[in-house]
């Protein structure tokens, strides 16, 4: 029998949604049981369509962090000049309104429902293997990682668009060094809020929120892994992860986890919500790699976000010369799914 595989560009957009339209088979069925809530899920095989119409008055007005965020004295910070990238930095109106956040829906057009997510007061718990496990206020917690510097990073979604953004916030070393881990833990588990109240995604019971994604403690204290807490010199929107999220830009997007309650520092490495739901197209490491298809689709370029434009992907998304050795002697892993 002749298959056609498709390649990345041959497909529509919105037929490459990953994570919505290939929920594991028992998800699916519990989905079909409940059948008007599937109904009303119609568009989880449509991966975002950059026509929709937006009203630029409106995303100017909302699509930015609410002016009474205590944070807003640390920014703007200045740029480590370390990571440089030779594309244009994405618009902001592109990057502050063409989102994905499962928690407010499976589409790409949640900015609006994403103002919902009431970012204060807000706590980050860490646990797991440290020397004393803590509940920080954010704001004791973002006062304690001062100063504050910006990073103009790439991101690579594993949907096969890109964006480019200048993120504001900390390296996540700054934070594994606040928690005090013991010499026995192995990984770093962090965890989304949970809250179907302010959330309706998290209402659809096929998902297994909370939103968990992991790193090594060598990927973790690598200078490379950040702690977002603002972009383009403002404090964080809801919609890309406020208050804090992580920004690892030589892994595909979905590693970089939004809107963090818990870092749980573990010798069991965490199984992530997308590995959870699909782990033969999902796994831990999720390393940026050109020449390792998807299941359903190339990964060799990319759509860049607001143009039309195609361009090639890089191998660990351009960062290989900062991480690569990370990987070095770890052939028998699945480092590029
Ligand atoms: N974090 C949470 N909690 N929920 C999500 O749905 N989506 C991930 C990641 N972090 C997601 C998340 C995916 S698939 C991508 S590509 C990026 O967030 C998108 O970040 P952005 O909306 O700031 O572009």
């Amino acid at each position: 029998m002749l298959i056609k595989r498709w390649k990345g560009w041959e497909i529509p957009e919105r037929e490459v949604t990953p994570h919505s339209v290939y929920m594991n088979r028992r998800g699916f069925m519990r989905a079909l049981a409940a059948g008007p809530i599937l109904a009303s899920t119609a568009g989880l095989a449509a991966c975002g369509d950059e026509s929709q119409a937006q009203d630029s008055k409106a995303v100017e007005q909302v699509a930015k962090a609410p002016v009474s965020d205590p944070s807003a004295i640390y920014y703007p910070a200045a740029r480590n000049e370390t990571y440089r990238v030779d594309r244009p930095i994405t618009a902001e109106e592109d990057a502050t309104t063409y989102n994905n956040f499962y928690e407010f829906g499976s589409h790409k057009n949640i900015w609006q429902a994403a103002q919902g997510l009431p970012i204060r007061p807000w706590t980050v718990t860490i646990d797991g293997m440290v020397e004393n496990a803590q509940t920080v206020d954010i704001d004791t917690l973002l006062k304690a990682m001062q100063p504050f510097e910006e990073r103009v990073y790439r991101h690579r979604c594993v949907e096969a668009w890109s964006m480019t953004v200048p993120w504001t916030g900390f390296p996540l070393s700054k934070l594994v060094e606040f928690a005090k881990p013991l010499s026995s833990a192995k990984y770093i588990k962090m965890q989304t809020f949970q809250n179907p109240d302010i959330a309706p995604g998290q209402r659809q019971f096929w998902y297994p929120w909370p939103y968990i994604e992991g790193l090594t403690m060598a990927e973790a204290t690598n200078d490379l892994a950040f702690i977002a807490t603002g972009i383009y010199g403002e404090p964080m929107p809801p919609q890309n992860g406020a208050p804090l999220r992580l920004a690892v830009p030589w892994k595909y997007g979905f590693k970089s986890v939004k809107s963090l309650v818990r870092f749980t520092f573990t010798d069991q490495r965490p199984v992530s919500f997308w590995e959870d739901l699909q782990a033969s197209e999902y796994g831990f490491w999720a390393n940026v790699n050109p020449d390792v298809d998807h299941a359903r689709w190339s990964q060799a370029t990319e759509r860049v976000l607001g143009t039309n434009e195609r361009v090639p992907t890089l191998m660990f998304n351009g960062y290989g010369e900062f991480v690569s050795d990370l990987y070095k002697g770890m052939d028998g892993e699945k480092l590029y799914m």
